[in-house]
């Protein structure tokens, strides 16, 4: 038994050497790939080298301890193209932060599952589409900016279950419906001033007021 338990496990010891020399790091890949669809005309990405053993030395990316990615600093970069889906496998990123460039197309929805992040800073982009309801589930977000983009449809009602949300920018948008008045955007009297909500919707020519209370919320007809 102890003999064929030894067997097995030089031929797993093996099977590990054999392995490429780089084990893979995921965050690095998806770093990568959302790199791949961008325009770069200052250079601002290029120590992104995915043949470094995790993303942790490239610039604008800062890990935890544990050499996972907690930030990626892109502001004011110039940089254009898409965001992907890839964003979602950084799953310990605290900041998003990709305010003040280019970027187009919509918003993925899998940035719903970075459980992780304080502040989705993707303010002033040229970003297109809805805002996505899978937003609602970041639920240790506390600024999110979407200001100044080309963004449309309604505000999505779950967004209220954003209970640690402090600030949150819609601005300069072209939104449409009404405010949700519930959770985090209550002003209800009883909030501590701590948790006060800064928000703005200014420049929204198609959202209306906050709807009423008492009325059932929906989200057709805009
Ligand atoms: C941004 O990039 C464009 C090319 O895409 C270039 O013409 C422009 O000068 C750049 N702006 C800055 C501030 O670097
Ligand atoms: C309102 O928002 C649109 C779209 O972002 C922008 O183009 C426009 O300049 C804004 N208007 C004002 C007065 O800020």
């Amino acid at each position: 038994m102890a003999a064929r338990r030894a067997v097995a496990l030089v031929a797993l010891l093996a099977l590990a050497a054999a392995a490429p020399a780089r084990a893979s790091n995921d965050e690095g890949d998806a770093l990568y790939a959302l790199r791949q669809r961008l325009k770069d005309p200052n250079g601002v990405l290029q120590s992104w080298d995915p043949t470094l053993v995790n993303p942790c030395t490239w610039f604008h990316v800062t890990c935890n301890q544990a050499s996972r990615v907690e930030r990626l600093d892109l502001g004011n970069s110039n940089i254009s193209g898409s965001l992907g889906p890839e964003l979602g496998r950084l799953v310990n990123l605290k900041y998003l932060e990709l305010y003040r460039n280019n970027f187009d197309g919509e918003i993925p929805k899998e940035l719903g599952k970075l459980k992780n992040l304080i502040s989705l800073d993707l303010y002033a982009n040229k970003l297109t589409g809805s805002i996505p309801k899978s937003l609602s589930k970041l639920s240790s977000l506390r600024f999110m900016r979407l200001n100044n983009n080309k963004l449309t449809g309604s505000i999505p009602r779950e967004l209220a279950k954003l209970s640690n949300l402090k600030v949150i920018d819609l601005s300069n948008n072209d939104l449409c419906g009404t405010i949700p008045v519930d959770g985090p955007f209550s002003t209800f009297p009883l909030r501590s001033a701590n948790t006060a909500l800064l928000f703005s919707f200014e420049n929204n020519s198609r959202l209306n007021g906050p709807e009423l209370q008492g009325l059932v919320a929906y989200d057709s007809g805009c």
